[in-house]
């Protein structure tokens, strides 16, 4: 039987307090993978998370980590050798929205949220390029969006964050190729998270139309997708994006 193992390995996971990187965390821990989980403000829901992971017999950290802040993620990834030893998964999954139509959008709002997704995942990658070119071994997901290959209204900030980000993982790609690291993105299209839930009815509904079984993603739908990039099934898949939006991007 075709079996996803990720014994050994010792994966981050950014953003792993709740919703995507929660179910992500998870379900490496359900592979065999021990797990650190950062987490930006809500310590409560990251031990919520640890506790589920800790169940599962594996070993798991729960770190505050803002990934915009280069100290920060530095420090942090720093810790997290101290306590693993080695980093051999690293998955870009903090995210944020600040929506508002181009002509309205205030510098901030598109400033925040590119630190958070795009420089984000690069400064995460950068610190933890050092340990795997080290160790010979690394998987990097950078979870993208569905709206980062066919844009959206309302979204411009959001949609080059993510259209970024595949740019970052063809680059992550090539560059560490020669030193057995792959990286991929994962493209989700509508998943049911407290970052969907905040969208008007009239919107979701705008989605559910252009998904195929109108019905929302779970976020274990894409958490099985990272599982396998990061397991000895998915070695010879590198710079790629993989979509897991049940052919919204269809209609
Ligand atoms: P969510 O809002 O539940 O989770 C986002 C996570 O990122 C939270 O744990 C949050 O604390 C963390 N985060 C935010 N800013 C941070 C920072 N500066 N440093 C560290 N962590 C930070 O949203 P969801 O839906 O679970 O999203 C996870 C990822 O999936 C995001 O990157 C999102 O853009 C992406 N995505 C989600 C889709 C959906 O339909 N829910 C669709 C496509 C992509």
């Amino acid at each position: 039987m075709l079996k996803i193992d990720l014994s050994g390995r010792k994966a981050i996971v950014t953003g792993g307090s709740r919703g995507i990187g929660r179910a992500i965390a998870v379900t490496l821990a359900d592979c065999g993978a021990d797990v650190a989980v950062l987490y930006a403000h809500n310590k409560e829901a990251a031990e919520e998370t640890a506790k589920m992971i800790k169940e599962k017999g594996r070993n798991v950290i729960a770190v505050k980590c803002n990934v915009a802040n280069e100290d920060d993620v530095q420090k942090t990834v720093e810790d997290i050798v101290k306590e693993f030893g080695k980093i051999d998964i690293l998955v870009n999954n903090a995210g944020i929205t600040k929506d508002g139509l181009i002509m309205r959008m205030e510098g901030p709002d598109w400033d925040k949220v590119l630190e958070t997704n795009l420089k984000g995942a690069f400064l995460m990658t950068k610190y933890s390029l050092k340990y795997m070119i080290k160790n010979r071994f690394g998987r990097i997901i950078n979870i993208s969006s569905i709206v980062g290959i066919i844009g959206n209204v309302g979204q411009a900030n959001y949609v080059s964050s993510k259209a970024g980000l595949i740019g970052l993982t063809k680059a992550t790609a090539i560059e560490y190729s020669s030193r057995n690291i792959t990286a991929n993105a994962i493209a989700p299209g509508f998943i049911d998270t407290d970052m969907t839930k905040k969208l008007s009815e009239k919107v979701k509904e705008q989605f559910l139309q252009k998904v195929l079984k109108r019905v929302p993603g779970k976020p274990e739908d894409v958490a099985n997708v990272v599982a396998f990039l990061a397991s000895p099934l998915a070695s010879y898949i590198t710079g790629t994006t993989i979509l897991v939006d049940g052919g919204l991007s269809l209609g």
